[in-house]
């Protein structure tokens, strides 16, 4: 891509593709940490984001864990929303029209409890207007499996991401947990049914007691452990899979600052997610944009995508 000059000082090119999708910079919120977006746009410019993935939508509203729901523990939180959402009908009626007003590309994030919940889900999301891509959760437990999450097997990956390939044209992501043996075997099934890109990690399981009380902190009992703390686990989950993998992937866990996204891209990501940053810094998002911005100028990098996949070793 040839970069814009402007009054002789280079503006490097940001763009990226997931497949069929551009995007104008490889930035997005992380599902759930940003609501349906319209919760940030009073304090962020959403049309400068890479792309908006929304809160996790399920065929059904689901009222979620007892409080509390979020802790904070060293370098990171702990949380267990359980999965509250308010189901696909008052999405599209009421989430997504705000959404659409702007251009940034909206992906949507959908969970199921069986894989004919996923695929209906993927079918439904498909005939709304304007969305751009599914991301696929498949950290949700599998109930006709004994509560396993669905990105727990190879096999099962495979199987879900075949039916919802099925059920969309859309580009679809599957977003994957760091919580399995091999997660280079898992995005291999996820690519080999048809995902056009991986994300990946979700949030850690984990847990906090109180000393006083003995009891577990979260209403939840055990929770999803996520931010700083995440950040090398999800920095060799990219790597891993990157040696495998071809399809694009969207490095998540832990981004504080353009440095960690930068870091993320080296090892193999195209694009990142931002999630538990949101929370402590609501601009956190266009500051990381412009903290790439800003580095690739300074290193005259003229196109991102000479950083993807630069590890030296
Ligand atoms: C409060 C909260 C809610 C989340 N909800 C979802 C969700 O609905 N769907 C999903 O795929 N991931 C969800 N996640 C996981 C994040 O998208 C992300 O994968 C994880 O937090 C790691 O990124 P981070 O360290 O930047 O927060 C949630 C995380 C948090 C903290």
């Amino acid at each position: 891509m040839r970069p814009e000059r402007y009054y002789g000082e280079m503006m490097p090119s940001l763009k990226v593709k997931l497949g069929e999708l551009e995007l104008q910079n490889p930035v997005m919120p992380a599902a759930g940490t940003f609501g349906y977006g319209e919760e940030y746009s009073s304090l962020i410019e959403l049309n400068r984001l890479g792309a908006i993935v929304t809160k996790g939508v399920s065929l059904a509203p689901q009222e979620g864990n007892p409080p509390p729901r979020i802790w904070e523990t060293w370098g990171g939180m702990l949380n267990s929303i359980g999965l509250h959402n308010v189901g696909l009908e008052i999405f599209a009626k009421e989430k997504l029209p705000f959404l659409r007003r702007s251009k940034t590309p909206i992906i949507v994030n959908f969970f199921g409890h069986t894989i004919d919940e996923y695929a209906e889900s993927a079918r439904r999301l498909s005939d709304l207007e304007g969305v751009a891509a599914l991301e696929a959760n498949l950290s949700c437990p599998n109930i006709k499996e004994g509560g396993i999450h669905f990105g727990g097997k190879p096999q099962t990956v495979a199987k879900t991401t075949k039916m919802i390939r099925r059920s969309t044209k859309l580009p679809i992501i599957i977003k994957l947990s760091s919580n399995v043996s091999d997660i280079k075997e898992v995005a291999i099934a996820a690519e080999g049914e048809g995902a056009d890109a991986i994300s990946l990690i979700n949030s850690i399981p984990a847990m906090a007691i109180d000393l006083e009380t003995r009891k577990p902190v979260l209403g939840g009992i055990t929770g999803g452990l996520s931010g700083p703390a995440i950040k090398p686990i999800a920095l060799k989950a990219v790597w891993e899979v990157a040696s495998k993998a071809k399809v694009p992937l969207i490095g998540v866990g832990g981004i504080m600052d353009y440095r960690d996204a930068l870091e993320f891209l080296i090892v193999g990501a195209t694009a990142v997610q931002v999630g538990t940053a949101n929370f402590i810094n609501p601009k956190a998002l266009l500051e990381i944009i412009e903290g790439i911005e800003a580095f690739l100028k300074r290193k005259g990098i003229e196109d991102i995508t000479e950083m993807i996949g630069s590890l030296e070793l």
